[in-house]
C-alpha cells in the first residue's frame, strides 16, 4: 500500500518506518525541514531503541520516504495519518491547531478520494471536524472517508509495540476503510487477531480512556504510598500483596515521585476538560491528575526534612532526567519540577541521564545546572542523590565509588529502586512510601 504519513515526531516517524519495514511504500511528511533533511541523511531526531537502522534500511530500499513537500505524498497516495502533536493548551484544553491546519492543508491539495486516518490522541468529535473541514476546503471533487486509529506505542519499546500491538483500534464509518485498515495492519497481529472494530467517537474515547486508566492506578499508588508513610506499612510489601490478586496485577502499580511525559499529563487533563465542556465534572480523574502534581514535590519534601527549608548553599547530584527510562523525551517529566524547584531554592544541580541532556537544556538551562558525562561524575561534591528515573544503568550501585565522591552518604530514592541494605553501610536512604 501507499501511505502518507503527516507529522515525523514520536508517533509518525515510529509508525510511518514500521509500515515501510512491511513493504509499504511511506510518505512521512513534516513542516520541520532541519528534521527531514536530518532523516534523509540517516541522523533521527529522537532516541528510540532499533529506530534508526530501520529508518536507514527503509529508506534505501525505497519504501519510506522523507518530504516537507505534502502535495509530492498526497500525489502518491491515497490513505493519509494525521500524526501531528496535540499538546495541551493553559487551562488544560486540547490543542488542535496542528490537526485543523493539517486538514486545511489537504483540502488544498487532495486531488484523489482518501481515506483519512487519525492517529494523533484527539478529544471525541475530532475526526468528524476534520472530515467538515476537509470537504468544505477541498479544491477538487474527491470522495473524503475518516478513520481514527489511535496510537498506543509506548516509548522505548515503540518499534516493539508497533510491529506486535496488543491491540489495534480501528474507528470508521464505513466497511470498506475498516477493511483497508485491518489490511494494512495484518501483518502486524498475523499470530493473532487483535483487531477491535468500532465507531470513530468511541476510538477517538479509547486513547483518552486507556491513559487515564493507567495514571489512576500510578496516583492510586502514590496515594496509597504517603497513607503508608504516616501509618508505617511499607508501599513495597503493600504492592506485592496487592499484585498477587488476578484481579489487581503487577502492573502500573509502582509508587514513585509522579508520572509525566507528553501523553498522561495533557490526556488526562484533555478527557476532564472535554468532559467538562459537555457538562459533567469528573471527579476521579481531576484527583488523579492533582495527586500526580502533589507526588512530583515528595521528593523536595523529603529533602527539606533533612537539609531544612535552606537549600542555598548545597549541590544535589541527580540521575535521570527523561520521564521515563529509554527515551529521550522529557515533556513534562517530573525531573523538570524538581530540579525547577530546587533551582528555585538557590542549590546547585549536577545531573546525568545516558539520553536526555540534549532535550532537558532545551527545557532548562541555568547556569547552576552541570551536566555530566557519567553517572559518578555527577555525585562528584554534591550532598546527596536524587533519582528520578530509574534507567537500569542506575540500578546497581557501586557504593565505594558514591562514598568517596559524596559530601554526604544520602540518596533519596524516587522510584524506589535500591534496597535498604544500603542502609547497612551507612548510607541514609530516603524512599517513597517505605
Ligand atoms: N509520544 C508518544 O508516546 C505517543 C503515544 C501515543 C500517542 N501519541 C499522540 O500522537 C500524537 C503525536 O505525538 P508525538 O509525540 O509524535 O509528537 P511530536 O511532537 O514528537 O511530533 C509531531 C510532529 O508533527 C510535526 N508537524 C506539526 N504540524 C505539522 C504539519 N502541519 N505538517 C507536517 N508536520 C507537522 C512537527 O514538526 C513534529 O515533528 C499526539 O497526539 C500524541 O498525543 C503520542
Amino acid at each position: 500500500m501507499n501511505l502518507t504519513v503527516i507529522g515525523a515526531g514520536y508517533v509518525g516517524l515510529v509508525t510511518g518506518t514500521c509500515f515501510a519495514e512491511m513493504g509499504n511504500k511511506v510518505y512521512c511528511v513534516d513542516v520541520d525541514e532541519d528534521k527531514i533533511n536530518n532523516l534523509k541523511k540517516g541522523i533521527i531526531p529522537i532516541y528510540e531503541p532499533h529506530l534508526a537502522t530501520m529508518v536507514i534500511d527503509n529508506q534505501a530500499k525505497n519504501n519510506l520516504f522523507f518530504t516537507t513537500d505534502l502535495k509530492e505524498a498526497l500525489d502518491n497516495t491515497n490513505i493519509i495519518f494525521i500524526a501531528v502533536g496535540t499538546p495541551q493548551n493553559a487551562g488544560g484544553s486540547v490543542n488542535l491547531s496542528f490537526v485543523y491546519d493539517v486538514a486545511k492543508q489537504i483540502a488544498g491539495i487532495i486531488s484523489k478520494d482518501s481515506l483519512i486516518v487519525t492517529k494523533s490522541t484527539v478529544p471525541v468529535g475530532t475526526g468528524f471536524e476534520i472530515k467538515k473541514i476537509i470537504n468544505e476546503n477541498k479544491i477538487n471533487d474527491v470522495n473524503i472517508e475518516i478513520a481514527s486509529n489511535p496510537e498506543f506505542l509506548k516509548e522505548g519499546v515503540a518499534i516493539e509495540d508497533c510491529m506486535r500491538p496488543d491491540r489495534v483500534i480501528i474507528g470508521t464509518e464505513d466497511e470498506k476503510s475498516a477493511e483497508i485498515l485491518k489490511e494494512l495492519y495484518r501483518p502486524f497481529v498475523s499470530n493473532h487477531d487483535r483487531f477491535i472494530f468500532m465507531d470513530v467517537k468511541s476510538a477517538e474515547m479509547t486513547k483518552y480512556v486507556a491513559n487515564a486508566m493507567l495514571a489512576t492506578k500510578i496516583s492510586f499508588m502514590n496515594e496509597i504510598a504517603n497513607i503508608c508513610e504516616c501509618t508505617g506499612a511499607n508501599i513495597q510489601s503493600v504492592r506485592l500483596g496487592i499484585g498477587s490478586d488476578k484481579r489487581i496485577g503487577y502492573k502500573f502499580i509502582y509508587a514513585g515521585c509522579g508520572y509525566g511525559g507528553s501523553c498522561f499529563p495533557k490526556d488526562i487533563k484533555g478527557l476532564i476538560n472535554t468532559s467538562v465542556e459537555k457538562g459533567y465534572i469528573p471527579k476521579i480523574l481531576s484527583m488523579v491528575d492533582e495527586v500526580n502534581e502533589v507526588q512530583k514535590m515528595v521528593i523536595i519534601d523529603k529533602i527539606t526534612s533533612k537539609f531544612g527549608n535552606d537549600l542555598s548553599n548545597l549541590t544535589f547530584a541527580v540521575w535521570g532526567l527523561s520521564f521515563k527510562p529509554q527515551t529521550d523525551d522529557v515533556r513534562n517529566a517530573p525531573s523538570i519540577t524538581i530540579i525547577g524547584e530546587l533551582l528555585k531554592r538557590g542549590t546547585k544541580i549536577r545531573a546525568y541521564d545516558p539520553k536526555a541532556i540534549e532535550s532537558f537544556k532545551r527545557e532548562i538551562d541555568d547556569e547552576n545546572i552541570t551536566f555530566t558525562k557519567s553517572k559518578y561524575d555527577a555525585l562528584d561534591d554534591a550532598d546527596a542523590l536524587i533519582l528520578i528515573t530509574e534507567w537500569k544503568e542506575f540500578r546497581s550501585l557501586d557504593l565505594d565509588e558514591l562514598s568517596k565522591r559524596l559530601n554526604q552518604k544520602i540518596i533519596f530514592d524516587g522510584r524506589n529502586i535500591y534496597s535498604k541494605r544500603i542502609e547497612e553501610e551507612g548510607f541514609e536512604l530516603f524512599q517513597i512510601g517505605c
